[in-house]
């Protein structure tokens, strides 16, 4: 049965900005796109980085260690389109955001 785990306040994470948790045991990265929040698994699939503290550009996150890219709202790779990072859904409510586990 899915899971809905507060993340962080929405004001924690102004617009344009990721940023790293962990909720529910696991590494997510949680980003801000013009006022829509989006989350990945928050371990980069290539060696591990943290891609909750990477540069988050329009809709694409780069990852820190070594530059791999990632469409945070479809958690495509962007030279790979069928590498799918895994996503979880968001929700938000009041000044508050939930993570959706499975
Ligand atoms: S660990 Fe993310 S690009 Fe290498």
């Amino acid at each position: 049965m899915p899971r809905l785990v507060r993340v962080a306040a929405a004001s924690d994470v102004p617009p344009g900005t990721a940023r790293e948790l962990m909720a529910d045991d696991q590494v997510v990265a949680l980003f801000n796109v013009d006022g829509e929040f989006y989350a990945l698994d928050g371990v980069c699939p290539h060696a591990g980085g943290p891609l909750g503290e990477g540069t988050l550009r329009g809709t694409v996150v780069t990852c820190p260690w070594h530059g791999w890219q990632f469409d945070v709202k479809t958690g495509e790779n962007c030279l790979n389109r069928r590498m799918l990072h895994k996503r979880f859904p968001v929700k938000v409510e009041g000044p508050d955001v939930f993570v959706e586990f499975p």
